[in-house]
């Protein structure tokens, strides 16, 4: 089976060293011999250790007819949309690792695929095979909850803030010395590489067809060592969590730092891991844990889609061969998500401040669970620090409170709340 790999960078290299090095047990494993036979790079004037031939003649590549197998792994959104459907134009089969092409265009990409194999399992938590868990293993279930940390970057800057209790800024720098983040780390510590993984599996797990800009989507720039200070003080855990959760007949799909209990496994998992935990109504809670990312582990699964390719196995790439008829599931808006709260509030350390605040929240219906003001270290300083926890209560209702406060004078800070994940 001849592979074309159209993109030999951290992870295409890596795709065509594993199929070089594990050559004989693949074959044994597939029944093929599969050979990566090109690659195709953007700058071939570029130094590089690569151990197939490269081009940068993309349509010679697309065009050629002794290729059996495209591997896409360019990164970007239109540009490798556009190369996709053209090879899926020709019934040739594709495996991606290209989680952004997928949030936005997956439902495109299966109705072009058709029975034509469409691999994408390195697309979400790298080596991590959880696009097979959801799509296979677990596929007799009603799927009541996923809660992923899916994001290494953001999940080793928040596990040195809780654990050498530095900064954000500086926990962000140090991620970047070591290459675990990028020069410019919006896409990662914002969220959005997160949310992108999210919708792959809320499709699979709910047949939801979302786009990004449908959900919610937050990320973890704004944690202070405040909210650590919290944390710790009360046994919580603060990761970056992607949450899709049915509740009756609709679907919340979120994506946003979250207060977990330590004691909860998934609270373990700490710096670039990742972590999925998959909740069914026949099989339980299961939790599937490794390397979220990495031209390896992300190999080891693009590989993985190669050898089912080579097995003739036959998936329906989204999981469902039917529409989903009997349950067509709806989508929460933000606003109508309900989770409980942790909100941190600058105040004028002066009387009444405290009952005006209660007051405020519990005409916006929301509940008090738990109250904590932090001894005022400052001796110069006439404000506190209040931190409260609320029972579960709508998003709007939270949001409410927070822009009345935010108009409040005894307010000296912009409030600031995390959701508190179960
Ligand atoms: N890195 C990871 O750990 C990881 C994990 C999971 C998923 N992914 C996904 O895997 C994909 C690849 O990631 P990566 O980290 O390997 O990226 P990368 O290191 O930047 O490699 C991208 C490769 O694609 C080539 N390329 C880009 N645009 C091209 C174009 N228009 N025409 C021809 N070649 C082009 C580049 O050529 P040059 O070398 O000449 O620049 C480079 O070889 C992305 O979709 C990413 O989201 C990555």
């Amino acid at each position: 089976m001849n592979v074309a790999i159209l993109g030999v960078g951290t992870v295409g290299n890596e795709v065509a060293n594993v199929l070089i090095r594990n050559q004989k047990l693949i074959s044994a494993r597939s029944g093929m011999h599969i050979v990566p036979v090109i690659g195709v790079v953007r700058d071939l004037k570029k130094a590089r250790n690569s151990q197939i031939p490269l081009t940068d003649d993309i349509d010679s590549v697309i065009n050629r007819d002794d290729i059996d197998v495209y591997v896409e792994l360019m990164g970007g959104i239109e540009k490798p949309y556009e190369i996709v459907s053209k090879i899926l134009a020709k019934n040739k089969p594709v495996v991606t690792a290209n989680k952004a092409m997928l949030a936005y265009h997956r439902n495109e990409l299966e109705r072009l695929a058709g029975d034509t194999p469409f691999g994408y399992e390195a697309s979400v938590a790298g080596g991590i095979p959880i696009i097979k868990a959801l799509r296979e293993g677990l596929s007799a279930n009603h799927i009541q909850k996923i809660v992923g940390i899916m994001n290494g970057t953001s999940n080793y800057i928040l596990t040195n803030m809780m654990q050498r209790g530095v900064k954000f800024d500086e926990a962000l720098k140090k991620a970047q010395e070591l290459g675990y983040a990028e020069a410019d780390p919006t896409f990662d510590v914002g969220g959005f590489d997160t949310a992108h993984k999210l919708l792959i599996l809320a499709s699979l797990a709910y047949s939801v067809h979302a786009k990004p800009e449908d959900i919610l989507i937050e990320g973890i720039s704004d944690i202070t060592n405040e909210d650590i200070y919290f944390a710790n003080e009360f046994e919580y855990a603060i990761k970056l969590l992607a949450v899709a959760k049915r509740r009756d007949d609709k679907v919340e799909l979120r994506v946003h730092p979250a207060l977990i209990q330590k004691d909860k496994m998934i609270a373990k998992v700490d710096g670039v891991m990742n972590a999925v935990s998959v909740s069914g109504d026949a099989v339980g809670e299961s939790l599937f844990y490794g390397a979220g990312a990495g031209g390896s582990a992300t190999a080891s699964a693009v590989i993985s889609d190669l050898i089912d390719i080579a097995r003739e196995v036959k998936n329906p790439m989204l999981g469902y061969k039917a529409p989903l008829e009997i349950l067509p599931l709806g989508l929460f808006k933000p606003n109508e998500i309900k989770t409980k709260y942790y909100l941190r509030l600058k105040v004028a350390d002066e009387i009444g401040v405290l009952a005006n605040i209660t007051n405020l929240m519990s005409q916006n219906n929301l509940s008090i669970d738990s109250f904590l003001q932090k001894p005022r270290t400052d001796k110069n300083s006439d404000c506190s620090t209040l931190y409260f926890t609320t029972h579960t209560c709508l998003e709007a209702d939270m949001l409410r409170v927070v822009g009345l406060l935010e108009k409040e004078n005894y307010i000296k800070d912009k409030p600031f709340m995390i959701r508190i994940e179960e």
